[in-house]
């Protein structure tokens, strides 16, 4: 193996990784027998202050005006809304999720993390996201690659037609995707976070219908495991599928923003920009915007 092709094997190996905010080894471990998967997963997954600047930046860049009203479908806990609600005493978010558990377990995060006047503006509803009924929202976000379990070109369809109708004349839709080739593979890949290990198990992956089947474990240095935390049974989907979906359900321009690369570390650098051509890396996180 050449050195430029050892330097491009550890950049691939690590972009995916890079999304999520990477939190240091601290003193205080963790244990399955005490955790919360709920906590872990907002810990471990998500990075919603990273998600709203990207939001923000890119309302700045195609829009002549400010969103206030977002829409986070799939929610679980609704860390992402509580984030949007934060950053200005006139943003409302509307979460959409049919979870009751998750849904109640982020209602009582967040009483912790907005005061009483936020959470007027926060409106958490245990519906489908196909079905719900929302108004016209500035913004809609489905996060995490959530609607990667409509696996069927319709079922997706229809749900992308759903969100373009309740999004107002000027909204944007924003989602993010995951691929490369490793995630055609099936393997697991470790995280050390603060107190725990978070892996993600591509358990496996059926190369006729696209079908795959994610888990997400706990490890904690006591040697105790949180195993099957999370399942997701979804379609690993591609960002040319998912663009002309986007298009075919009304949506005028539907852009993938790619990941740069930091120079001296050759990981992503968590700055997305548009693009038309993408890297054949091994693993790569990608935005989508749609603009109605
Ligand atoms: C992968 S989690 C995403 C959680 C969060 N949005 C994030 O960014 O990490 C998927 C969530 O979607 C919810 N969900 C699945 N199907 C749904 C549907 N049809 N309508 C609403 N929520 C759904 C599940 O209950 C689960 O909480």
């Amino acid at each position: 193996m050449t050195v430029k092709q050892e330097k491009k094997k550890s950049r691939d190996k690590s972009k995916r990784r890079q999304k999520k905010k990477q939190a240091k080894r601290k003193d205080h471990w963790e244990s399955a027998e005490t955790a919360d998967r709920h906590d872990l997963y907002e810990r471990s997954v998500q990075n919603s202050e990273s998600e709203i600047d990207f939001v923000e930046e890119v309302w700045k860049e195609l829009r002549n005006r400010t969103p206030r009203l977002l829409r986070e479908d799939f929610c679980g806990t609704a860390q992402t809304s509580a984030e949007w609600i934060r950053r200005h005493d006139e943003n409302r978010a509307i979460g959409v999720d049919l979870d009751a558990e998750v849904v109640s377990w982020g209602m009582r995060r967040n009483t912790d993390r907005l005061t009483e006047e936020q959470l007027g503006r926060l409106d958490v509803r245990l519906e489908n996201v196909l079905h719900v009924e929302t108004g016209p929202v500035d913004t809609v976000l489905a996060m995490n690659f959530s609607y990667y379990l409509f696996k069927q070109r319709e079922s997706l369809r229809g749900y992308f037609a759903a969100v373009h109708k309740a999004l107002a004349e000027d909204g944007l839709f924003f989602m993010d995707a995951y691929g490369g080739s490793e995630s055609f593979t099936e393997m697991e890949e470790e995280r050390d976070l603060d107190g725990f290990t978070y892996v993600w198990d591509q358990h496996s992956y059926n190369p006729v219908d696209g079908g795959v089947v994610n888990k997400i474990h706990f490890r904690f240095p006591d040697d105790t495991e949180m195993t099957d935390a999370f399942i997701y049974d979804w379609r690993l989907w591609t960002l040319p599928e998912i663009k002309e979906l986007l298009l075919e359900a009304g949506f005028c321009r539907a852009t993938v923003y790619w990941e740069g690369t930091d120079e001296e570390t050759e990981e992503g650098d968590g700055e997305f920009k548009p693009t038309t051509c993408g890297e054949a890396c091994a693993g790569w996180i990608a935005y989508i915007v749609a603009e109605k």
